[in-house]
């Protein structure tokens, strides 16, 4: 057993596919398909089949995906989105990118997601959209906040870059609103080899204009109808996502497994655990626990040879970006307790039982001492 632990580990899970990896990559040299092309239409279709969703437009990144999904919302300049502060923040550079303003709206508690409870008085005339985030993997509410978008008749927009496979009341999460956005990251449950993400929709008009959108505007080469963008996903990310969707389920169980042993290992330690609400059943894409003493865990865990990470450290509506919107420390406390109290603990497919043990046996030599 080797005492160090990883934050993220992903030599560990490309040693298993480097063969299929290494054979869709060089498919993808042969036919020389480097911008889009077969590899990616291919895993567009078999994405978009895996969310249940009727179109998949793959992207060169989540970012570029959220920023189409606005356009396509018909989101502009003066315009309000609701979203959360409890985010990476390129959830809110979408919202600016069309020249609106993000309008945050406080956290729950448990699941570090949107609070449905506290939407409905943050609309306004100027109100466009709703983007939540499935944060860390988890669900947020769907029927809780779908049933506030279909009174206010606003559009539902699904962050879902952190959280390819997680289900809502035993659905994978993807098509519940208008548009659903995904991140490739490398290190997101589902990564590529570079950057990459995806727009994932049941609307033929939307994906039709995404793919016009991501080829500089354009349906006929060199006829250009609106201003559009290079946001094309690559031949080879698309061949290697195409391999690693294969392996989906079974990694999403084998998070499933580290969570939830960690569940029993940590249960008797000060630590407030991450846990599922009763609709949910989350990827984990990052298991995230809260404590007051965070900054001294975190360095006890590194000079122990535990990686661990923080997700987020600074609320969004506190960033120097985002200063113009006049925000003060204490508008939203719940994200702003979680920016103060989270840390991300190793989660990937590949732990094993003695790594999460030596994670553990870390963690409560930290709360014997003190
Ligand atoms: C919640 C969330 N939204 C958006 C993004 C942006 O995705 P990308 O890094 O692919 O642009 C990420 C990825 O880091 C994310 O975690």
């Amino acid at each position: 057993m080797t005492d160090k632990v990883p934050y993220l580990d992903l030599p560990a899970q490309l040693r298993g596919l480097r063969k299929e990896i290494d054979a869709a990559l060089a498919r993808t040299l042969d036919h020389c398909s480097f911008c889009l092309g077969p590899d990616v239409a291919q895993f567009e279709k078999d994405f978009a089949k895996f969310c249940g969703a009727e179109h998949g437009v793959g992207l060169n990144s989540g970012t570029s995906a959220l920023h189409v999904a606005m356009l396509l919302a018909g989101v502009g300049p003066g315009d309000e989105v609701i979203s959360t502060p409890c985010t990476f923040v390129a959830t809110s550079w979408a919202i600016s990118y069309v020249g609106a303003k993000p309008v945050y709206v406080d956290v729950d508690d448990a699941t570090f997601n949107l609070d449905p409870k506290l939407i409905e008085r943050a609309i306004t005339p100027r109100t466009k959209a709703i983007l939540p985030v499935h944060l860390y993997g988890h669900p947020f509410d769907v029927d809780a906040i779908l049933a506030i978008c279909r009174k206010h008749k606003l559009p539902l927009i699904e962050d879902a870059c952190q959280a390819h496979g997680a289900k809502y009341k035993g659905k994978v999460i993807g098509a519940f609103g208008e548009m659903s956005c995904f991140s490739f990251y490398p290190g997101k449950n589902l990564g590529a080899a570079g950057e990459g993400g995806a727009l994932v929709t049941n609307n033929a008009a939307f994906a039709a204009r995404a793919r016009a959108l991501r080829e500089h505007g354009s349906t006929v080469r060199y006829y250009h109808d609106e201003i559009g963008f290079n946001y094309r996903m690559e031949g080879f990310q698309g061949a290697v996502l195409g391999v690693k969707l294969k392996h989906l389920d079974t990694w999403t169980r084998e998070r499933r497994r580290v969570a939830h042993r960690y569940h029993e290992l940590l249960a008797d330690t000060p630590l407030q655990l991450p846990r599922e609400a009763g609709y949910a059943e989350s990827a984990y894409h990052l298991y995230v626990v809260r404590h007051p003493r965070r900054d001294e865990l975190k360095k006890h865990l590194e000079v122990n040879g535990v990686g661990c990470a923080l997700h987020y450290p600074m609320s969004l509506h506190l960033q120097k970006c985002y200063a113009h919107l006049g925000h003060k420390e204490g508008a939203f406390p719940a994200a702003e307790k979680a920016a103060r109290e989270c840390l991300s603990l190793p989660i990937y497919p590949e732990l094993t039982d003695a790594q999460i043990q030596r994670v553990v046996s870390v963690i409560k030599d930290f709360f014997a001492k003190k």
